[in-house]
């Protein structure tokens, strides 16, 4: 069977851990050449080696790294076909609680960062014609969680703000495209007995995700299996946000 990613050229941002990495892993399966991109170097790096990838050190919260990122990534290879804007991070925090820090680094990393790279890459491929773009959001986007008002603001941003991209980019030949991941057990949710234990019995599923079942969604988004998809939102949670689950009553 032909690799759907034969020969692309992908960046993924967020790709030291969780849904970054099994995405990369299942990019370089099918077919890709994957720059792997974090601000995590360490990690990277050993992640980058063991699947076969290339490592660029970047905080996508800075957007001249991320630009410098996109445009050395078009310019070594000659083109960029994929951009996955997947960096994030969390905070649990109840709302009076928040630091100004704290909103500063989640806007700055979740909203920004999709912003930056959506950016950069946008030109770059409005430039070639073509491109796809694939951001990380989250159910949180929809079915906000109490002690979470930062980041699921920061998620429902990612959900629309793609949107008008696809619109602006569609003419161009460029796609643009959000994947939402429901809870998957990763850096940012530790596999904990316990917090699992609990974490499962809140999907209807009856499961929290691993990332390679996210993994899966995006490279679809990316491939030319969705060559009509654009300004999509891709929930992917176990039936999360598909309404009430009741409780036996
Ligand atoms: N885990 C979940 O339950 C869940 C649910 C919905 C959405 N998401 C989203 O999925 C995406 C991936 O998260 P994950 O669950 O794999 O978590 P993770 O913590 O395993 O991976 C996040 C990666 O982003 C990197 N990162 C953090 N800040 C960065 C920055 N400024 N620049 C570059 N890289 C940075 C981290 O080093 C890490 O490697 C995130 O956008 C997250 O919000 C996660």
């Amino acid at each position: 069977m032909a690799h759907r990613m034969q020969d692309k050229i992908v960046i993924i941002t967020g790709a030291s851990s969780g849904l970054g990495r099994a995405t990369a892993e299942l990019m370089v399966a099918e077919g890709a050449r994957v720059v792997m991109a974090d601000v995590n170097r360490e990690a990277g790096e050993a992640a980058a080696n063991a699947i076969g990838a290339d490592f660029v050190r970047t905080d996508v919260a800075d957007p001249a790294e991320v630009e410098t990122l996109v445009t050395e990534t078009a310019s070594r290879y000659g083109r960029l076909d994929v951009m996955c804007n997947n960096a994030g991070v969390h905070a649990a925090a109840s709302l009076l609680e928040t630091t100004n820090e704290d909103f500063e680094r989640l806007v700055a990393v979740n909203f920004g960062g999709v912003f930056y790279g959506t950016r950069a890459a946008g030109r770059v491929m409005a430039e070639q014609g073509s491109g796809v773009i694939v951001n990380t959001a989250s159910n949180g986007g929809y079915l906000p969680t109490e002690g979470m008002a930062v980041y699921c603001g920061t998620k429902a941003a990612v959900v629309a703000m793609p949107k008008a991209c696809a619109l602006e980019l569609a003419p161009k030949g460029v796609r643009v495209n959000t994947i939402s991941p429901g809870t998957m057990l990763s850096g940012m949710v530790p596999d904990v007995a316990g917090v699992v234990e609990v974490l499962d019995r809140l999907q209807p599923i009856g499961y929290a995700a691993n990332p390679s079942q996210m993994a899966t969604g995006i490279v679809y988004l990316a491939s030319d299996d969705a060559n009509y998809v654009t300004g999509h939102d891709l929930i992917v949670d176990g039936g999360a946000t598909a309404g009430r689950v009741t409780v036996g009553i």
